[in-house]
């Protein structure tokens, strides 16, 4: 017995040992943690069960026999944060790259895998130099096998990547399907072909932080929902973010017990829409005020900064805001926005997590760009998300509600749940100014007559009194009791059941 004990020790050190201590210092000295010490920080202390440390690869080919490291470059099983279970998987960098093998894939295949049954999600800790290369069309086998998986989990189990290294070619395409990808600054990139191939083909000169770095995809691309400035960073607000997260789709989401009150009034807010109609103020102010504790975690803040996402807290339950940002674009829908809050509506709804949407919304941005751009296309995303969602909707008004947009914004006629309106709210086909220019043509030399009419439209539309007397509106509410109003809905529309017809699945305009 003492020997087989014994084996097990050597065994598990082999393991723990990784590629070695020359490799594991050349990591710490990227500014990066192994991929064991990264699972330390993410998960509760001595929660984290780990499976498969004993897996090697089985290819023989370019002295491969000679080099299986036990656990094969990936650390996988399952933990908890902050006492709720979530199965994760770390590439190994120091043993092969990280690059995956056959072997590496079947391991993170089988949390995958076990996360489905259980109904827990899974976070990918990614960094890796992409396929086995010496194992070839197994590795892409692997790829492949994660990808089906990936998307058999979507709108089952919340699924994370947190992207610590590199990710190229094909292996972007897992973090890809995933909910949401967090970055680490200045360590990680991703892309699909690197800077020596761009240069090759486009003769483009490239870095690869230019090409796919934290920065990139977090205000160019849009691929990641957040950028850290280091490891330790990112995986403590990935724990931070997984509190507000569901674990699957068969539970609502998790209640925190708060000691902000519901009906806390907040006078400030009776002063936060300007009187001038042209001037912006800041969105998120009005969410970080509104929700528990002021605390509001922002998915792609540099990004489509005309349309704010993310989540926050009300009386305890995580609910999914999204609003209108006037001080990006006046808060004008485009291409990105409407692409940005249609993910994000859909994420909500997959995990039945209420959605409180703030419009104020002047329309969608003109001009040949986003025509040619396919604005058709993609703003129907964000009309089609909201439309097709079945969680409780809770939308308010703090302004403009134009034309289209006002349909879009989570309006009654998608089946918003509870509409309110500030008493500044502006709900009309267009602005006083460019309806009167349009209906009152011939009155165009006569400034004075254009100005009685401008005054006539924003007397009759500009106002939440025509939408509230048709009923499209609930109620017109004082800005100061918007967390109180919310609240109350929200807890009204906890037993909301709506179900859509059956069907296949939809087809969301792509
Ligand atoms: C096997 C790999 C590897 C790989 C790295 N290594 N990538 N082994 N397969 N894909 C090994 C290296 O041989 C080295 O081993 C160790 O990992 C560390 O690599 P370094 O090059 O020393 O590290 P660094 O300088 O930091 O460079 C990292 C890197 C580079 C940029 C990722 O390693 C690289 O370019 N690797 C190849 C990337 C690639 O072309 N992958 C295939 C992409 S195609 P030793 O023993 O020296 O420590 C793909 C298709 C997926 O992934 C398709 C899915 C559908």
């Amino acid at each position: 017995m003492k020997d087989v004990l014994q084996e097990l020790e050597q065994r598990r050190d082999r393991a723990h040992a990784g590629g070695g201590a020359a490799r594991v210092e050349k990591q710490h000295e990227k500014g990066k943690l192994t991929a064991r010490e990264r699972l330390e920080v993410l998960l509760d202390e001595g929660s984290f069960e780990e499976w498969d440390m004993f897996v090697e690869h089985d290819c023989d080919d370019f002295d491969m026999a000679a080099q299986r490291i036990p656990g094969d470059g990936v650390v996988t099983g399952w933990g908890t944060v902050n006492g709720r279970t979530v199965f994760v998987f770390s590439q190994d960098f120091t043993v092969f790259g990280g690059s995956l093998s056959g072997a590496h894939a079947r391991k993170i295949c089988k949390v995958m895998d076990q996360a489905m049954r259980v109904g827990a999600p899974v976070i990918g800790l990614n960094d890796s130099g992409g396929a086995r290369i010496q194992e070839g069309v197994e590795s892409l086998a692997g790829y492949a096998d994660v990808f089906q998986r990936n998307v058999m989990a979507s709108g089952v189990v919340p699924q994370l990547s947190v992207i610590m290294g590199p990710c190229a070619g094909g292996a972007v395409y897992s973090p890809a399907i995933t909910d949401f990808i967090f970055m680490v600054r200045d360590t990680s990139y991703m892309f699909v072909t690197g800077p020596d191939v761009v240069k090759t083909v486009t003769h483009e000169e490239v870095t690869h932080e230019e090409l796919g770095g934290a920065t990139t995809h977090t205000a160019k691309s849009g691929v990641a929902a957040r950028a850290f400035e280091n490891d330790v960073e990112a995986l403590l607000e990935t724990r931070r973010f997984v509190d507000f997260l569901p674990l699957s789709n068969r539970q609502d989401p998790p209640r925190r017990p708060t000691a902000d009150p519901v009906d806390r009034v907040e006078p400030s807010l009776d002063r936060l829409v300007p009187p001038d109609p042209a001037k912006p103020y800041d969105i998120v102010e009005l969410i970080e005020k509104v929700a528990d504790e002021n605390e509001f975690f922002e998915l792609q803040p540099d990004f489509a900064g005309n349309i704010v996402t993310g989540f926050g807290r009300m009386n305890g339950s995580t609910v999914g805001f999204v609003a209108n940002q006037p001080m990006v674009l006046a808060g004008c829908l485009d291409i990105d926005s409407a692409t940005k809050g249609a993910r994000f509506v859909r994420f909500c709804d997959c995990f039945n997590i209420p959605i409180v949407t703030f419009v104020d919304v002047p329309g969608f941005l003109p001009g040949t760009a986003q025509e040619y751009g396919g604005i058709i296309r993609h703003g129907s995303k964000l009309l089609f998300a909201y439309a097709e969602a079945t969680v409780p909707k809770v939308t308010v008004i703090t302004r403009k509600a134009y034309g289209g947009a006002y349909d879009v914004m989570a309006s009654k006629h998608l089946r918003g749940d509870l509409n309110y309106a500030w008493p500044s709210a502006e709900i009309a086909v267009m602005g006083p100014k460019g309806a009167v220019e349009i209906i009152f043509r011939q009155d165009k030399d006569d400034p004075a007559r254009i100005a009685e009419r401008t005054e006539e439209y924003r007397t009759k539309f500009a106002s939440p009194f025509v939408a509230a007397q048709k009923g499209f509106i609930d109620d017109v509410i004082m800005p100061r009791n918007t967390r109180r109003r919310v609240c109350r809905a929200l807890h009204m529309l906890a037993s909301k059941k709506l179900e859509n017809p059956p069907k296949k699945h939809d087809n969301i305009p792509l």
